[in-house]
């Protein structure tokens, strides 16, 4: 998005989902899933997981590949990551 579209709104990153030491649960699962990639994508891939299960506690596969829809990687794949974005949701339905 273009920078003067973010003007006056709260902008959250990667380095603010996780507290202190403590990795978010999408971030857990990404690793437990061996779903991190490069540097570029995964902080997308992750930032997208958390916004969709913020708004969606149970997404569906078709819903999980659409939240992350926007990111585009021909590096490799998208299996891991949606298999860690289910795992996600599992780990914070309780929570
Ligand atoms: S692995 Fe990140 S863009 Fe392909």
């Amino acid at each position: 998005m273009p920078a003067l579209e973010a003007q006056g709104k709260a902008i959250r990153t990667i380095e603010g989902i996780s507290s202190g030491t403590s990795l978010h649960p999408v971030q857990e699962a990404m690793v437990e899933a061996g779903a991190i990639q490069c540097g570029f994508c995964t902080p997308a891939m992750v930032m997208q997981g958390v916004h969709l299960l913020e708004c969606n506690s149970k997404p569906s596969k078709e819903e999980i590949k659409e939240a992350i829809s926007g990111t585009i990687c021909r590096c490799t794949g998208y299996t891991k990551i949606e298999k860690a974005l289910c795992m996600a949701a599992e780990i914070t339905e309780g929570i």
